[in-house]
């Protein structure tokens, strides 16, 4: 690691990659002063080269982002739930935050209406804990089998490379049981003023195992000591055309200025045995647990106090992961949750390279032992200790046998199926509870204006299905929502929808 920090410095003279004297950064070898290049100039030959392979791919999805470092103090007492170094009275550390949109490529602007990404890194003395949460605490879908179609139709269409609304409301009313998460996204919170004015959560449930291994199933919060702030549809609109790295800027400046945003970090705590018969699916991530249910729990703060010295480096390379978990916490059954801990270490081999986890943004602090083995740009080893476990020659290897604790019982068939339902599970409740229960007349106005701004351009017959959608979510507002499109199409002359014909 510090030969790695040390490599480069930029205090010294230039040299060439392999630490000869450079040249020139300026003129390339020709014969005469207007005369053709040279095949054999170093320099040109390493420095356009390079320059062709500066870019690894962009995060699919959450391609637009950016982070900081910072560090999480325990400030209450959660011991009783979970035996996790991290989480123990008074612990300290240092941590890693990345926020992004999600559907937006690299440079689109960070102020298009979207769900916010809010991935956290805990470097524990026990291993790497990833969050890898959203600002919204609920997600589009239930299933990840689903998961690579939706992004596909939030991103772009195939002949003209455009975002295409009907194609998103295609996909979300096809798909009712995103009608939780779309409502929240239409609402005030799906444009932050600044990733320092939005809540993070986990979204998903995960499992805790405290000392005694007894089991929990857990949410975590992530409230903003900020306050929660947004934007009009206006300002969003107007900063995307004036600047569209606000929030990436935000950010930077903020801490670079000294001003440290910071999140206390809350958890909802529900007994191993609730899960059962709690009157939702617990682990169906478009579904909350009213905090009535299962209040919030004070686990301490996370402050973000130091900018990346190097934005590729530390932010482009880092790779956030659900499989990322340490003793006393684990995943729950939840079907997305089981899904993502497979694709995101797939897609950061992919993305970054084999060795990805020796970069020093995602190495431990911990030492490692492990038997993966060579690979692409490896630069820690193992030396000639044995490559192959079980050995003779007193390298240990795992050997755990028994029940898992962080996990949970399973029986039945192998099956193809969406999750049996709880009492009061259904598409659209939890929804309309958020419409009618939760926001004032003056944000539902903002809704029905976000809404049929979002509908002026789709076409039918998804228009139609989307009406249905949005009054099976709330009758009235969805009235509303429908009379505002055809006012708008009738007074541009249009049928609203198109016409069905060419649809
Ligand atoms: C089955 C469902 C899902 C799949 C297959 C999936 C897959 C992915 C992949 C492949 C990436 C890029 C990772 C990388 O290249 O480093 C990513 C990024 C991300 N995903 Fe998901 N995702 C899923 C659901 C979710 C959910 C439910 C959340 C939030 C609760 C979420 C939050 C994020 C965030 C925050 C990032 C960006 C991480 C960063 O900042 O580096 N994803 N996802």
């Amino acid at each position: 690691m510090t030969q790695i920090e040390h490599n480069i410095d930029p205090t010294l003279p230039a040299t060439r990659q392999s630490g000869q004297h450079a040249e020139s950064n300026r003129n390339s070898l020709s014969a005469g002063a207007n005369g053709p290049l040279m095949l054999h100039d170093v320099q040109l030959v390493e420095t356009l080269a390079a320059f062709n392979r500066e870019r690894v791919p962009e995060r699919n999805p959450h391609a637009k982002g950016s982070g900081a470092f910072g560090e999480w103090e325990v400030t209450g007492d959660v011991s009783q739930y979970t035996c996790a170094k991290a989480f123990q009275p008074g612990v300290k550390g240092r941590m890693l935050a990345r926020f992004s949109t999600v559907a937006g490529e690299q440079g689109s602007p960070d102020t298009w209406r979207d769900v916010r990404g809010f991935a956290l890194r805990f470097y524990t003395e026990d291993g790497n804990l990833d969050i890898v949460g959203n600002n919204t605490p609920v997600f589009f879908l239930r299933d990840p089998m689903k998961f690579p179609n939706f992004i596909r139709s939030q991103k772009r269409l195939p002949d003209s490379g455009l975002r295409c609304n009907t194609m998103q409301y295609d996909f979300w009313t096809l798909t009712p049981e995103s009608a939780h998460q779309v409502t929240y996204l239409m609402g005030d919170r799906g444009l932050p003023r600044t990733w320092r004015h939005m809540n993070g959560y986990s979204s998903h449930t995960y499992a805790w195992a405290n000392e005694a291994g007894e089991r929990f199933w857990v949410k975590y919060h992530f409230i903003s000591d900020q306050g929660v702030e947004n934007l009009s549809n206006e300002e969003a609109e107007k900063i995307a055309g004036e600047d569209a790295d606000f929030h990436r800027r935000d950010l930077f400046d903020s801490i670079a200025e000294g001003n440290f945003p910071s999140w206390t970090i809350k958890v909802q705590v529900m007994p191993y045995e609730d899960a059962k018969n709690y009157r939702f699916n617990p682990f169906d991530l478009t579904k909350v647990w009213p905090h009535a249910d299962y209040p919030l729990i004070e686990v301490g703060k996370f402050t973000l106090n130091e900018n990346p010295a190097n934005f590729f480096a530390e932010i482009e390379q880092a790779a956030f992961s659900p499989s990322n978990y340490v003793p006393g916490t684990g995943i729950s059954p939840d079907k997305m949750l089981l899904g993502r801990v497979f694709s995101y270490p797939d897609a950061q081999r992919a993305r970054i390279g084999t060795n990805y986890n020796q970069l020093p943004v995602n190495m431990p602090i911990n030492k490692v032992n492990h038997y993966t083995f060579d690979g692409n740009m490896r630069f820690f080893h193992s030396g000639n200790a044995p490559v192959y476990a079980p050995n003779s020659f007193g390298r240990p290897y795992a050997d755990d046998e028994g029940v898992v604790e962080n996990s949970w019982q399973v029986d039945g068939e192998l099956v193809r199926s969406s999750y049996e339902l709880h009492a009061e599970d259904d598409d659209f409740s939890q929804a309309g509870a958020l419409v009618r229960d939760v926001w004032d007349d003056a944000a539902r106005d903002r809704f029905v204006d976000t809404v049929a701004g979002s509908l002026a351009t789709v076409i039918e017959p998804v228009l139609s299905r989307a009406f249905e959608y949005w009054k099976n979510v709330d009758a009235e507002t969805g009235a509303r929502i429908e009379a505002k499109v055809r006012a708008g199409a009738a007074e541009k002359g249009e049928i609203p929808g198109g016409d069905p014909a060419n649809a």
